[in-house]
């Protein structure tokens, strides 16, 4: 071979340049397999490393809650503002249109409604249909310290075990019972819990005392579940302080599609979440937006 030809192919191989290794960007992720990191990637945004997760499955145990009476309507015109959206395969093939680019966290425990024991859930989507709809995680619902907490446990596992075999992350919803005490001693006990068991990813409410110590004892990350509805500029505050203090997104539901301006409230939360905004400024967008619309 000429010299010249031994050069060029030296050339277009880039000896010199190692090829690089790049770590994963969420926290306690790098291990995971490929697709299980692709499909974490699409749910969390690379360049921030959050993400904000538009929660409308409530109807899977309350039936139409209120705002999500018709999602056509209601829930469509936000989707472009959320990174992903967190629902039931019901209202998914029904009312999501397939061609949306949104990353899909599909719910698959249910089995109970408002009117029974909420712990008392199974796993009420099979394995091949969230693969069928393209989901990029599966959500099931964690009753830590709930009369059936054993059973909610043992549904978590055994997707956790589905989702690994065919690279699809599995999100744990730390569900809390009426009469149980909401503050950090007890998040950092179920979150901990689900992480141990494999859970990908947690979602759990946020405590005004020690959420750093929740997202800090976690290691895998944590989204904050919205709750009841409150006024905007507390639920900004709310999403601001879980963001400082650890949290790696927001998955929120009524406090988005029952605001008064969902649409302006979903872009503020956005703010919030992937450009630190204060929740002051977030609400001045809120405001700005609302006039605007
Ligand atoms: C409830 O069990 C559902 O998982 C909701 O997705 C969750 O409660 C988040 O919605 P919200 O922000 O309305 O509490």
């Amino acid at each position: 071979m000429p010299d010249n030809d031994k050069h060029k192919e030296a050339k277009e191989c880039y000896p010199d340049i190692p090829q690089k290794t790049e770590g994963f960007f969420l926290k306690g992720s790098n291990s995971l397999d490929w697709g299980i990191k692709n499909r974490l990637a699409r749910i969390f945004n690379p360049e921030s490393g959050r993400t904000v997760m538009l929660a409308i499955d409530h109807g899977y145990f309350q039936g139409p809650t209120r705002g999500l009476e018709r999602c056509d309507l209601n829930i469509l015109p936000l989707v472009p503002y959320a990174d992903t959206l967190m629902l039931t395969r019901g209202i998914l093939r029904s009312i999501v249109p397939p061609s949306t680019s949104k990353s899909i966290v599909l719910r698959v425990s249910g089995g109970t409604s408002i009117l029974k024991e909420l712990s008392n859930e199974d796993i009420a989507v099979d394995i091949e249909d969230s693969i069928r709809l393209n989901a990029c995680a599966m959500a099931v619902q964690v009753f830590v310290g709930g009369e059936h907490e054993r059973e909610s446990i043992i549904n978590m596992t055994r997707m956790v075990d589905m989702g690994t075999r065919y690279g699809i992350p599995t999100l744990a919803v730390t569900a809390v019972g009426k009469d149980m005490a909401r503050d950090a001693r007890y998040f950092r006990l179920a979150t901990r819990i689900c992480a141990e068991l494999g859970a990908h990813y947690i979602k759990t409410y946020y405590v005004a005392e020690g959420f750093e110590t929740v997202t800090a004892s976690c290691p895998v990350p944590i989204v904050m579940a919205g709750g009841k509805k409150i006024p905007e500029l507390e639920a900004l505050t709310m999403a601001y302080r879980a963001i400082q203090e650890g949290a790696a997104g927001v998955d929120m539901g009524r406090n988005i599609f029952q605001s008064e301006y969902p649409k302006a409230m979903i872009q503020a939360v956005n703010a919030v979440v992937h450009q630190n905004e204060t929740p002051e400024r977030a609400f001045d967008l809120y405001n700005t937006l609302k006039n605007d619309s």
